[in-house]
């Protein structure tokens, strides 16, 4: 069905495109039969003590307001991360904010955390069902907040309260908030993560806490956020976000605009990051992989190189489901 559907979308302004999935899930408008997916007995694993289909995982921006997770389940995903959710909704940067790089098998994008805010979106965890796949809710602050710690405690205190998610990802990774990516610094890092420590003992919960990280981190640092991750019970680390560099090579003119890059050609650097992470923390903290995956090749390299599970988002987007 992609296949006679991607000319038509790709005709598309992709923001456009993208809210027409949605629309299509939401109302159910795709006929059950697409979805059948054959789950294989091989592929089932153990994620935070629940049994899921595969290490398959929906990465984080695809469903930023939780609307269409359990319709998302039926494409096979063992694993789905809505948002980023920040405290308030917040319409993101002016569009357009997304862009095809067809030759390059890539998105940019710069959307700035658009999503329909914690309460709302907390309504719709509230009426999850299928236990079948883990659920992650990714969270961030507000563009326009006086405090991103406030914000990001604020999210992880309502979301753990009313055991919302299987895990909650701390987002310090976009590149479209201004300064977030600070948070990959020693003090800000290790400051964030006792404030977040503290709100779990608030609330004398064991909802495993995962930290997304940038692709855009030098080598030398990725010990030091070691040691910060293992000194705070980080439970998994996701290997990574988009990156707002390595564009002289891409040949698509898109290139040119601003945001984070996503797809093919983030690949290398992710599985890179992946490899030197687990050489360190290995044993210790779980690895989700995440940057250009499209294939079960692409799935294979990210699990060799130490991830636990993976999750991909601009491949679905030129392969379909
Ligand atoms: C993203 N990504 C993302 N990540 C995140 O933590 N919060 C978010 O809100 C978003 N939003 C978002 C929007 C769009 C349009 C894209 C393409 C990506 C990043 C995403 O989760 C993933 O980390 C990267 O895209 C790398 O994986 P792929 O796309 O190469 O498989």
């Amino acid at each position: 069905m992609f296949s006679i559907l991607k000319p038509f979308l790709f005709n598309l302004d992709p923001e456009k495109a993208h809210d027409l999935a949605i629309k299509s899930l939401k109302f159910n408008v795709i006929p059950e039969k697409f979805f059948k997916v054959e789950n294989e007995e091989i592929l089932e694993t153990t994620f935070l003590k629940r049994k899921i289909k595969n290490p398959i995982g929906l990465a984080a921006g695809f469903d930023k307001s939780a609307e269409v997770y359990s319709q998302l389940s039926k494409f096979g995903f063992g694993l789905i991360e809505v948002g980023t959710v920040t405290p308030r909704k917040q319409f993101g940067n002016p569009k357009p904010r997304i862009f095809r790089l067809e030759e390059d098998e890539a998105l940019i994008n710069r959307l700035g955390f658009n999503n329909d805010g914690l309460e709302t979106i907390m309504k719709r965890l509230d009426r999850r069902i299928d236990p079948s796949f883990s659920l992650g809710v990714n969270i961030g602050p507000n563009f326009d907040s006086s405090s991103y710690e406030a914000d990001f405690c604020l999210c992880l205190f309502n979301i753990m309260k009313r055991r919302l998610a299987d895990y909650v990802t701390i987002n310090i990774s976009s590149p479209n908030t201004e300064n977030l990516r600070d948070f990959h610094n020693q003090n800000e890092l290790g400051n964030l993560l006792e404030a977040i420590q503290n709100e779990k003992k608030k609330l004398n919960t064991n909802t495993p806490i995962a930290v997304k990280i940038s692709p855009d981190i030098e080598n030398s640092k990725i010990e030091l956020i070691s040691d910060i991750l293992i000194k705070y019970s980080v439970n998994i680390v996701i290997i990574s976000n988009t990156t707002d560099r390595n564009r002289e090579h891409l040949k698509n003119i898109n290139k040119l605009e601003k945001g984070g890059l996503s797809g093919k050609p983030i690949e290398k650097r992710s599985n890179e990051l992946i490899n030197l992470f687990y050489k360190i923390i290995g044993k210790k903290i779980k690895i989700i992989g995440v940057g250009g995956i499209d294939s079960g090749m692409g799935v294979f390299k990210k699990i060799t190189n130490g991830a636990s599970l993976v999750q991909l988002y601009t491949g679905m987007v030129y392969n379909g489901p």
